[in-house]
């Protein structure tokens, strides 16, 4: 199980917000398997972790991530890529139940792309460039791109992309509803960080269950949607931090949330 120190990430903690920095410079962050192993063991522990309320992934100033580690595909074939199941352990990363922020900054290209889609709040540097360029290599989105790319900025800006391998700046990629908000390079790591902390000091449970519900409008009907909604929304009423969320605004106080 222990794998030991971790070799292309960087793991931390501020307070109520675990860390996670991919630290693999001189590839660009590229997402060979075993960044990708040291990212989900990570991200896991941080989610089975009741002391951390949100986590926050980032890269370097010049990227996010530039893709999947080309060198290491491109001995691959097939039966290897089938058999092997490659990348599907990205999907216990979208699975997470912790709210992730990534903090974007340069590329984030192909699976980098994947990856900051898979986070929940997306904070770019106007420096950052998104793009899905696995056509130019002969081969297509293996990590979710095609799904929630499209889900994300509509067909049109999708199949652009997707099919032409170009890539969107920052201010596109908002104008788009790609990113969650977009700041100057120099203030993206301490917006970043505080988004993270916000989101840390709120209920815990309650942070899960918005998390749920607006990642449940992904894969159902409006109406199922809005009852899970519904339903989820009556259970907060048993929660503590509920009953004294609602105390702390009658009595015009901050509320203190005891994450339970
Ligand atoms: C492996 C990579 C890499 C990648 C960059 N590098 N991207 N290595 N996999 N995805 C390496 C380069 O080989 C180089 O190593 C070093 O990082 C610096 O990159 P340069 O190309 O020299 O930098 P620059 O000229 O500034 O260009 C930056 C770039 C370019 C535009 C981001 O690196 C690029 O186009 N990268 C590939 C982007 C891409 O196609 N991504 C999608 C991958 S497929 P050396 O040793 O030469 O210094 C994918 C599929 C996912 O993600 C889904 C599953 C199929």
């Amino acid at each position: 199980e222990s794998a030991g120190e971790p070799r292309n990430i960087v793991v931390g903690r501020i307070g109520r917000v675990g860390t996670i920095t991919l630290d693999r410079p001189k590839a660009l962050n590229a997402l060979n398997v075993e960044l990708m192993e040291e990212v989900v063991a990570a991200a896991l522990a941080f989610d089975a972790d009741p002391e951390i309320g949100a986590i926050l992934l980032s890269g370097s100033e010049r990227a996010f991530a530039a893709g999947a580690d080309i060198k290491e595909m491109a001995a691959q074939d097939y039966a290897a890529m089938a058999v092997g199941d490659w990348f599907s352990a990205w999907d216990r990363f979208a699975g997470l139940r912790t709210p992730v922020v990534a903090a974007v900054s340069g590329y984030a290209l192909g699976g980098g792309c994947e990856l900051a889609m898979m986070c929940d709040v997306l904070i770019a540097s106007e420096t950052a460039k998104f793009g899905q360029p696995e056509i130019t290599l002969g081969t297509i989105p293996g990590i979710g791109g095609s799904q929630r790319l499209t889900r994300a900025i509509g067909k049109a800006k999708a199949m652009d992309l997707v099919l032409t391998g170009r890539m969107m700046d920052a201010e596109e990629a908002e104008r788009a509803g790609l990113v969650s908000r977009v700041v100057p390079a120099d203030e993206l790591d301490a917006t970043a960080a505080e988004v993270a902390a916000t989101i840390a000091g709120m209920s815990l449970p309650v942070a899960y269950a918005a998390k749920e519900a607006v990642a449940r409008s992904f894969e159902t009907s409006l109406a199922e949607g809005v009852r899970f909604e519904r339903r989820t929304f009556h259970a907060t009423f048993a929660l503590e931090d509920r009953t004294s969320g609602m105390q702390a605004f009658l009595a015009k106080e901050r509320p203190t949330f005891q994450h339970r």
